[in-house]
């Protein structure tokens, strides 16, 4: 058995020793919009750091957990705060506890993250479901020796997000007149934000959005054979004429204030599963 699997079979050992889970439903939860786990009757959580072979945070403040609990009436496993590629864990780092949802039964993963706007017609507090990605920019996250026993070397990635899912989302949002749109999003490295020409740049090749997480959880999750449903919040406008800048306390806010339309539509989203 690999390193890898030998990892993984003893993280969920590690799990399932102390708490029992029949969840088939992951959620991930993307900067400032933590206050979704409100929503979450809790009924285990675990500090990552307490989580075999879990990456190791080293930055301040970055105290994540793994939440077990029912949202929609639904059994769930949610990651309150996610692993980045630019805070330095590897890509596959970054992963590992998509790998682990599945072992531990998840079939359907619901992404969520805070996203810059390239398309003129998005408003920042914006809702977009994501229909597709381009990840050119960040690792891909399965480069090296393949794990057959999670998947195959050469994943089909034509329908990267589930479309069962998005038409679901579309009548939740309707039901609710919440305005959501469809689109691209584009995944960078950061932690820099784009620079005008690059926005111009990943506007150019077809993106509605461009972040800094989620493209690779959803690349690994397509490998496992999870299905993926994953929204952005709009939280700043990267193609614009003025002269403001960005900084991460917007980014932050314009997140938390969109909150209550996301929670709306996960909650729905999940109880519809
Ligand atoms: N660019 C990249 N990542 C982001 C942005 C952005 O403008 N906003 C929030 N995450």
């Amino acid at each position: 058995m690999s390193d890898l699997m030998k990892h993984l079979n003893e993280t969920v050992a590690f799990i399932q020793s102390k708490v029992k889970t029949d969840a088939q439903i992951g959620v991930v939860l993307g900067s400032g919009l933590g206050n979704l786990t409100n929503d979450i009757e809790i009924e285990y959580s675990i500090p990552y750091a307490e989580i075999p072979h879990f990456p190791v945070s080293t930055v301040k403040g970055h105290s994540g957990k793994l939440l077990f609990g029912k949202m929609g009436g639904r059994a769930v496993i949610v990651m309150g705060g996610r692993f980045h590629f630019y805070e330095g864990y590897s890509a596959q780092q970054v992963i590992y506890p998509v790998r682990v949802m599945k072992l531990l039964g998840v079939k359907t993963l619901l992404l969520s993250n805070a996203a810059g706007g390239v398309n003129p017609d998005y408003q920042v507090g914006d809702l977009m479901i994501i229909n597709d990605h381009i990840s050119f920019f960040t690792e891909n996250p399965l480069m090296g020796k393949n794990e057959d026993e999670i998947g195959t070397r050469f994943p089909d990635m034509s329908e990267p997000y589930c479309k069962e899912l998005i038409a679901k989302a579309h009548a939740i949002a309707k039901a609710n007149r919440i305005n959501i749109h469809e689109g691209v999003y584009t995944a960078v490295t950061g932690p820099t934000f784009e620079t005008r020409a690059e926005y111009k740049l990943i506007k150019i090749l077809g993106s509605d959005v461009v972040g800094m997480s989620t493209v690779q959880e959803n690349i690994a999750a397509v490998h496992c054979g999870i299905k993926v449903f994953a929204v952005s919040v709009v939280t700043d406008m990267g193609i614009r004429e003025d002269e403001n800048t960005i900084t991460h306390e917007e980014v932050l806010q314009a997140a938390k204030e969109a909150e209550p339309k996301l929670a709306l539509l996960f909650n729905e989203l999940v109880r519809s599963i």
